[in-house]
């Protein structure tokens, strides 16, 4: 079963829109031309990271079901919905996403270009093979819809680059609203205790960005972010594996999803709607 929640973002002046949010699906598969160590480690890893005793790819059709019944604006995938990089878990995310004929808005985690055989010194050398599923520059993207622009950012090493921060800066100065989607939220005092909690004393340091042992540069990228006159709306993130809903400024939300889980958002004009949160 999936585990669905509903979310209304109040955005004045802003056509109503609706968005499906995932993330850590976390999908590995092989097909009968790869070998059998490689069938036997996908099977492994679907029932590891699958929930209620079903495997990842069951929960990701079923998603896929929701995503075709409920046909939203986009499907909002924040990150890790591949476990590990190989052709086939890329064919298997591709072929799904094109059947359900829904437009997917993907953000590169930090499992999209792991590899649990050998060390990846850095993740982001797989962009090339993502280039249908999430587009030309994996590091940075806009999604514009006249009133409302979603940008994906690659945040997967926990750091924000200065070409990162420029094409944020551009986006930011445009004085339209933004859903911004990244796969490692921001550390915000709400999530902070429930990351502790779920991963341990120091697990802030892996699961979130804006820490001290992180860059100035992408501290200065989550005060941005956070800052009273941003024009981020919402947040939509993944990596804890958790479903959380939390402020990261009066009045604004920042979202995780989880496997087995996701966010119905819905984007309002009606400030009354804002009541369920
Ligand atoms: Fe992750």
């Amino acid at each position: 079963m999936i585990q669905t929640r509903v979310a209304h973002i109040h955005i004045p002046g802003v056509k109503s829109r609706r968005f499906l949010h995932i993330s850590d699906a976390h999908l590995s598969r092989a097909y009968p031309e790869d070998t059998a160590e490689e069938i036997a480690f996908a099977e492994k890893q679907a029932v590891r990271w699958g929930t209620e005793g079903r495997k990842t790819w069951d929960n990701f059709e079923d998603l896929m079901t929701l995503a075709g019944q409920m046909k939203p604006d986009a499907l909002v995938m924040a990150g890790d919905c591949i476990d590990y990089y190989h052709p086939s878990c890329l064919r298997y995310l591709t072929e799904k996403l094109e059947e359900t004929g829904v437009e997917s808005l993907y953000v590169y985690g930090n499992h999209e270009g792991a590899s649990y055989q050998y060390r990846v010194p850095d993740g982001r050398v797989q962009y090339p093979a993502y280039a249908r599923l999430i587009g030309p520059d994996p590091a940075f993207w806009v999604r514009e819809y006249g009133d409302l622009l979603v940008v994906g950012l690659d945040d997967s090493e926990r750091e924000i680059t200065e070409r990162q921060m420029a094409l944020f800066d551009r986006q930011m100065e445009r004085g339209l609203p933004i859903l911004l989607v990244i796969h490692v939220p921001l550390r915000t005092d709400g999530l902070l205790p429930l990351v502790r909690q779920h991963w341990g004393a120091d697990g802030d340091r892996y699961f979130l960005l804006g820490n001290d042992q992180q860059s100035a540069l992408t501290r200065a990228f989550c005060a941005k972010v956070t800052a009273p006159d941003s024009p981020v709306a919402a947040i939509l993130a993944g990596h804890v594996h958790f479903l959380s809903d939390c402020p990261f400024a009066p009045g604004k939300r920042q979202y995780t999803a989880a496997p087995g889980g996701a966010w119905d958002i819905r984007i309002n004009t009606d400030t009354s709607r804002t009541a369920d949160h």
